[in-house]
């Protein structure tokens, strides 16, 4: 049995994206066989074509790239066959730009009624790396006050929304166009990342989804015993900063996806969506992801 998906068979732009014909997925005991509905582009998935990864996380050819996939169960382990499910596949074996995919059963999360397969897609790795920023690598207390870089990203707006049910106040450092947008979403305060300086009180941690100089020079207003947590892959400098940085990753936690999918069904977190676009076209969906500035998710539907 074959499907569509969309493969490479070795590092380099977007145009080693292969459309094509693929061995249909055979689960393994645990697994559950989802029909893809709709597959998000992340960020990360243009550095795993690069070959960014390579050296501490080597995949092998050919390779389906895509982790965030939303769909229905139609057979295997776990949830009912018909069920409407979304995940966060293992990053390192992933298969997420196909048709079909299997998934370790206790990854899937029954998608909430009223919820599209598409915006669904767009929450898993998005959400728990913003909801595990806060939770998890800073663990802001209540009452604290975080510099939140890229705040109005997919990532961030997650990390905000988290702060805010934690009751940690938020400075968002966004491009000087979306300040009010970060304000809307909840920031006490809004700063032009590479542009404004911080006048106000130290922050007691950072979290950072940006990463490079002007983060850095925002995290020297970090206080001794803070904490700087990124998810960024654009190093950030650590000389004169009162912590080192640490790169968080995320970890796939199907519960909390659970909540979060929840909070979107009932319109208590926006995830934006810039483009749906087919399956086909994943190389330019890559493109203008790598390139920035989309303003929300780029789902890819089979
Ligand atoms: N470690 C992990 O487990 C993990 C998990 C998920 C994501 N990530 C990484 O986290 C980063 C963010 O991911 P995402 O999905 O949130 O991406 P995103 O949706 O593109 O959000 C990034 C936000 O930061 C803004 N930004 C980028 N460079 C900026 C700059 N120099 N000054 C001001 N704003 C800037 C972007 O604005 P524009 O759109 O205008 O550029 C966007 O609003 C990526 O590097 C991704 O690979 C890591």
């Amino acid at each position: 049995m074959t499907m569509r998906a969309v493969a490479i068979r070795g590092h380099g732009g977007p145009e080693v994206l292969e459309f094509g014909t693929w061995p249909h997925p055979m689960p393994k005991p645990g697994e559950a066989v989802v029909a893809i509905r709709a597959a998000a582009v992340n960020p990360a998935d243009g550095k795993w074509r690069a070959g960014m990864f390579a050296g501490f996380a080597p995949v092998s050819f050919p390779h389906i790239l895509g982790y965030d996939v939303a769909g229905v169960v139609v057979g295997g382990a776990g949830l009912t066959p018909g069920t409407r499910v979304a995940a966060m596949l293992d990053p390192f074996t992933k298969g997420g730009y196909a048709d079909y995919v299997a998934v370790a059963a206790d990854r899937l999360v029954a998608i909430p009624d009223g919820l599209s397969f598409e915006v669904a897609a767009a929450v898993p790795t998005a959400g728990l790396t913003g909801a595990q920023l806060i939770e998890r690598a800073v663990d802001a207390r209540p009452g604290q006050f975080v510099l939140l870089t890229g705040a109005v990203g997919a990532v961030g707006r997650f990390a905000l929304d988290a702060a805010r049910r934690r009751g940690v106040e938020v400075v968002a450092a966004v491009r000087g166009t979306r300040k009010d947008e970060a304000l809307a979403l909840g920031a006490a305060q809004a700063i032009a990342l590479g542009e404004d300086d911080w006048s106000g009180g130290p922050f007691d941690h950072v979290v950072d989804t940006v990463g490079g100089d002007a983060v850095a020079a925002l995290c020297r207003h970090l206080r001794p015993g803070g904490r700087i947590a990124t998810a960024a892959t654009t190093p950030i400098d650590p000389q004169g900063l009162a912590a080192i940085p640490e790169f968080y990753a995320v970890v796939a936690d199907a519960e909390r996806l659970g909540r979060l999918l929840d909070a979107v069904a009932k319109g208590e977190i926006a995830v934006p969506i810039a483009r749906v676009m087919p399956l086909e076209e994943a190389a330019e969906a890559q493109r203008l992801t790598d390139a920035g500035g989309t303003g929300g998710k780029i789902i890819l539907t089979p």
